[in-house]
C-alpha cells in the first residue's frame, strides 16, 4: 500500500499477495474451448449463489451490461432507467451502438427507481410510440451515492416490468454491497432481475472481470454476444480466479468500507454541519459538496497531501471506500478534506 490515500474509486485497488498467488496457481485452459475450469468454477460459484441457472464471466461491467441489454431488448426499443444511471451516464454512449437501444430516463431520490414513476414512464403500446424494451436498476447506485434499492423496491420493479412482460435488468456493480449492507438472501434479490450483471473488480478488489447472470438461454445469448464485442477470453483462468479468492475473502469485509464511508461523512458532518447527511451514507460511497470553492482546487490542494478524491461536478466531490484503505487512512482523508472545505468557507 503506498502512502497516497486513494479514495477516487473502488476500482484502484491493487491485488492482495493472497490473491496473485491464486491467480498464479489457477488451472487454465482455453474458455473459448469451455475448458478452463476456473473460469467455469467462477461461473458456476456466482450462478449458484444467486440461485440461477447461468453466468457468463466478461472482462467488464459494462460489457456484460451491453451483452445483457443486446439480449433481452429488441434493437430500436428504448430502456427506462434512472436519469442518473451508469449506463445512460458513463459508457460513451455504448447502448447506442453496442446494445442498439435508446433511454427514457426518470428522475429518482439518489439514484434509486420508483415503482409508479417508472410505471408512468411507459409509454403505451402501439402505433407511433417507440417500444419499451426494459427497465434497468442500479444496485448501488453509483451517481445517487451508493444508495440501495433492496429487495422491496426491486420486487416492486419488477411486478412493474411483469405487467407489461418486460424484462427487468440490473446493473449490480455494486450488488455485493448492497448486499452486505442489508443482509438481504442473494437468491431473494437475484431473483428480482431477469437478468443483471455483478463486478469483481470493485469492492471486491479483483483486477478484472464481471459476470452477466440469468436464466441459461439469455446467458446463451449474452455469450454470443460476448464473442461479438470480441471480449471472450482464451486462458481467463488466472482473472477468475482473482476473482473467486475476491468472492471468499473480501466479501465480508466489504462491512470494514462502509463504515469507513460513514467515519468519514460523519467527521464532515461534525466539522461542517448541514453539509451532508451522513445517515445518507449507508454504502462505501460520500458525495460532499465544496460549497463556493471549485471541486478542482479542493482537488489539487489535497493531492499535495497525499489524498486522493474524485470530481462528480464542478463543486461535488466523490469519495469511495475499499480494501486498500484503512479506518486510520479515512479518519486523515476526512479531517484533511474538512480543514480544505474550512478555507473554502473563509475564502467563499
Ligand atoms: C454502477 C456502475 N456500473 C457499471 C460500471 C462499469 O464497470 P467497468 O468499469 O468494469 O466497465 C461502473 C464502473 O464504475 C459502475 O459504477
Amino acid at each position: 500500500m503506498s502512502g497516497v490515500i486513494d479514495l477516487r474509486s473502488d476500482t484502484v485497488t491493487r491485488p492482495t499477495p493472497a490473491m496473485r498467488r491464486a491467480m498464479a496457481a489457477a488451472e487454465v485452459g482455453d474458455d473459448q474451448y469451455g475448458e478452463d475450469p476456473s473460469v467455469t468454477a467462477l461461473e458456476e460459484q456466482v450462478a449458484g449463489l444467486f440461485g440461477r441457472e447461468a453466468a457468463v464471466f466478461t472482462p467488464t461491467g459494462i460489457m456484460a451490461t451491453q451483452m445483457l441489454l443486446r439480449s433481452l431488448v429488441a434493437p430500436g426499443s428504448e430502456v427506462v432507467c434512472e436519469a442518473g444511471a451508469h449506463v445512460v451516464a458513463y459508457e460513451a454512449g455504448a447502448a447506442a451502438i453496442n446494445a442498439q437501444v435508446q433511454f427514457r430516463t426518470v428522475e429518482g431520490t439518489r439514484g434509486l427507481l420508483e415503482s409508479d414513476a417508472v410505471r408512468a414512464a411507459l409509454r403505451p403500446v402501439g402505433f407511433p410510440n417507440t417500444e419499451v424494451g426494459a427497465i434497468s436498476a442500479e444496485e448501488t447506485t453509483n451517481r445517487g451515492g451508493g444508495a440501495v434499492h433492496g429487495l422491496a423496491r426491486l420486487t416492486a420493479l419488477r411486478a412493474v416490468a411483469d405487467e407489461r412482460g418486460l424484462p427487468l435488468h440490473g446493473d449490480g456493480a455494486r450488488l455485493w454491497n448492497a448486499l452486505a449492507a442489508t443482509g438481504e438472501d442473494p437468491a431473494a434479490v437475484g431473483g428480482t432481475f431477469t437478468a443483471f450483471s455483478v463486478c469483481l473488480s470493485k469492492g471486491l478488489g479483483a483486477p478484472v472481470g464481471s459476470l452477466a447472470v440469468g436464466d441459461g438461454d439469455v446467458i446463451a445469448e449474452a455469450r454470443r454476444w460476448r464473442r461479438r464485442f470480441g471480449g471472450a477470453m482464451r486462458q481467463a483462468g488466472v482473472l477468475a480466479a482473482a476473482g473467486s479468492h475476491a468472492l471468499e475473502h473480501h466479501r465480508a469485509r466489504l462491512l470494514d468500507d462502509h463504515a469507513n464511508a460513514r467515519v468519514i461523512a460523519t467527521r464532515l458532518a461534525e466539522a461542517h454541519p448541514g453539509l451532508l447527511d451522513p445517515a445518507e451514507v449507508t454504502t462505501n460511497i460520500v458525495y460532499v459538496p465544496t460549497g463556493q470553492r471549485p471541486a478542482a482546487e479542493v482537488i489539487d490542494e489535497l493531492g499535495g497531501q497525499g489524498v486522493r478524491v474524485g470530481a462528480m461536478g464542478p463543486h461535488l466531490l466523490r469519495l469511495v471506500t475499499h480494501l486498500d484503505v484503512t479506518a486510520d487512512q479515512c479518519r486523515s482523508a476526512a479531517d484533511l478534506l474538512a480543514a480544505a472545505l474550512g478555507s473554502a468557507s473563509r475564502s467563499g
